[in-house]
């Protein structure tokens, strides 16, 4: 499996690393990130948990959460990327983000995001992309604006609203847009 990805004006994206548990644990034992899911941080155990799944989805689909690294510095500031799911009976790929609370607001998820949509459309050839955003989680929802997803419905999962942003490949105005793979 290649390992760097994609690369952006400022970021590198490659797959995610057992190895970057300690950079992840900055990432989701934050509270102002964790206040996002209405959920305290993750203990070690937790975060352990939702790195292995990842690296299991990873493995079986050859994408999945990419991990986000500031070229200036080489550090992680988030994951962002592509994730299976089933939503009401249907298979999805939720294209999803989370970033260290330190890099907010510098349009670092919007430019990681579009990388992954542009990489999802013309290099693995996903037909579509949806995101399911907790209402009320106005960066987030930006993010999927300012990469021209639109808004597909609002619904309840267990008992949670969460807005359905959703994008097609056909009609991303951007598909024509050259992608710089590593
Ligand atoms: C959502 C998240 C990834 C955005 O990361 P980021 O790097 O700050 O995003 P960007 O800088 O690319 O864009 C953020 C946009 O949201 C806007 N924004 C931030 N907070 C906002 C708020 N409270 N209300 C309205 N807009 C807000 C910013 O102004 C910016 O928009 P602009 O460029 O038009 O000014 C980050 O806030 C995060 O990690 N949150 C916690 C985890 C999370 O919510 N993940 C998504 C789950 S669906």
């Amino acid at each position: 499996m290649k390992d760097f990805l994609i690369e952006t004006a400022r970021l590198s994206i490659r797959n995610m690393r057992q190895s970057d548990f300690n950079e992840l644990m900055k990432i989701f034992c934050d509270p102002k990130v964790m206040a996002s899911f209405d959920s305290p941080p993750f203990s070690k155990e937790q975060m352990q948990s939702w790195l292995t799944r990842n690296l299991e989805h990873q493995e079986k689909y050859g994408y999945g959460l990419f991990s986000i690294i500031l070229k200036s510095s080489e550090t992680l500031i988030g994951d962002c990327g592509l994730e299976h799911m089933e939503l009401r009976g249907e298979e999805a790929i939720e294209l999803g983000y989370d970033f260290r609370s330190d890099y907010w607001n510098q349009g670092f998820a919007t430019e990681a995001a579009l990388a992954v949509r542009n990489y999802a459309f013309k290099v693995l050839n996903l037909p579509s992309l949806i995101s399911l955003i907790r209402v009320g989680n106005e960066a987030s929802k930006r993010v999927a604006e300012k990469i021209d997803m639109q808004l597909i419905e609002e619904l309840s999962i267990s008992g949670i609203l969460y807005w359905k942003y959703g994008i097609h490949a056909k009609t991303d105005p951007h598909s024509q847009n050259s992608i710089k793979t590593r």
